[in-house]
């Protein structure tokens, strides 16, 4: 590996204390893979396995933070306590 490419690897610290392992970053992509009301499906859980054993943190796809601001089919829900992302 190129050299200049170390650093990309080496652990980041927060000022919240949280610690990435490392300093690569899964970027969004959104899905069509949630539940029609906005829950986890299996197929989003496979997605995410797949793609979050290297990175160190992993930026999901976006959600909708009002019951009525679902932008499209597929999307997954942010819009109340009981809502669980991951
Ligand atoms: C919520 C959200 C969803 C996104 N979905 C996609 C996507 O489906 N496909 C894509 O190429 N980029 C998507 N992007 C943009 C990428 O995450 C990324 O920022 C973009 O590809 C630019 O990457 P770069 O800064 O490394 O060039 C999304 C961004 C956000 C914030």
């Amino acid at each position: 590996m190129n050299q200049k490419y170390q650093s990309l690897f080496e652990p980041f610290t927060f000022s919240n204390g949280i610690r990435l392992k490392n300093r690569i970053v899964l970027a969004p992509m959104t899905h069509f893979s949630s539940n029609a009301d906005g829950t986890v499906s299996d197929d989003e859980l496979i997605y995410y396995a797949r793609r979050s054993k290297g990175p160190g943190m992993v930026i999901t796809a976006c959600i909708y933070v009002s019951a009525n601001g679902k932008g499209f089919k597929g999307e997954f829900a942010g819009d109340s306590d009981d809502s669980r992302a991951m």
